[in-house]
């Protein structure tokens, strides 16, 4: 039996619109091969088939979604419309499509991919098996963590808040210092409040107010990066506090001040 994988043709509507339809039964078929046609259904996608002697006996597409994590865009890719005939199900074509298909999106520069299945389907398995973590049913969070981006973010929210909030604008009013934040594992972060907003300023000198942490505790006590929680947690603050991950030092009667900018806390 020659199998192959390949890209889609406009020869391939027909047949494709029937596995579509089989599979999927979303709507009749001459609506389906209309917008495989004409609508755009397929613009900025990989579609590929799996021929076996011939005809066509699957099909799906990668796609190239934009993934947007708290206020970031970040382009990934992605798994659509993977189906099989009936008649020609469980010989690995599918399995040999959503290979096909993560070679693609390897090829155009995605660095992870994304998709969507109920964990009952059949093909559940065959994504675990290709490498998708499912997340529906492990209660653990993939952390992309970037540093830099993380502490830029922590930084534009404090000033969009100030812009917006009144308390806390009035609680820091006068309020000039300089923030030495120093985070074990990665670089230490200097930053300026101005009366008004927080900046990134260069390293040196003395700052009043010294920060010593892990990124881990940071995310924990702060309000990031988590978009779920849009308050930091003061518990996980004084939890870290009284176990040595976070080290604040300061005039102890700005303590307060400190806690309330870190976790962002002004009721
Ligand atoms: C899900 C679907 C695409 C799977 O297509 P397929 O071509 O049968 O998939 P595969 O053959 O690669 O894998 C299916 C099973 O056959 C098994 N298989 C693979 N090669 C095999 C072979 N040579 N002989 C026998 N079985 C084989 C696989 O191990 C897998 O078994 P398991 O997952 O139960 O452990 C197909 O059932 C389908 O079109 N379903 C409806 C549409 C749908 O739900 N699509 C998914 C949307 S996310």
């Amino acid at each position: 039996l020659a199998v192959r994988v390949r890209t889609y043709r406009n020869q391939d509507l027909e047949r494709v619109t029937e596995l579509i339809c089989e599979a999927f039964r979303p709507r009749p078929k001459r609506v389906v091969a209309r917008l495989l046609k004409g609508g755009g259904a397929w613009d900025g996608c990989d579609p590929l088939v799996v021929e076996a002697d011939g005809q066509v006996v699957s099909s799906g597409r990668a796609i190239y979604p934009l993934l947007m994590v708290d206020g970031y865009g970040w382009r990934c890719g992605g798994v659509a419309g993977v189906c099989t005939a009936s008649e020609h199900r469980g010989r690995g074509y599918a399995t040999r499509l959503v290979k096909a298909l993560q070679a693609r999106m390897v090829e155009r520069g995605a660095t992870f991919s994304i998709l969507f299945t109920e964990l009952d389907s059949p093909a559940h398995p065959i994504y675990g098996r290709l490498g998708y973590f499912d997340i529906a049913r492990n209660p653990v969070h993939v952390w992309v963590v970037d540093p830099e981006r993380l502490i830029e973010r922590w930084v534009w929210r404090r000033n969009q808040h100030l812009r917006y909030e009144r308390r806390p604008r009035e609680a820091l009013k006068g309020w000039r210092r300089t923030l030495k934040l120093q985070f074990r594992g990665w670089r230490d972060v200097w930053l300026r409040f101005t009366g008004r907003r927080f900046k990134f300023t260069s390293p040196g000198g003395s700052a009043e107010i010294e920060v010593a942490t892990d990124l881990e505790t940071f995310l924990k006590v702060t309000d990031l990066p988590q978009y779920i929680r849009v308050v930091g947690d003061r518990w996980a603050y004084e939890a870290a506090v009284s176990e040595g991950r976070l080290a604040i030092r300061c005039s102890p009667e700005e303590l307060d001040t400190v806690r309330r900018v870190l976790v962002w806390d002004w009721v």
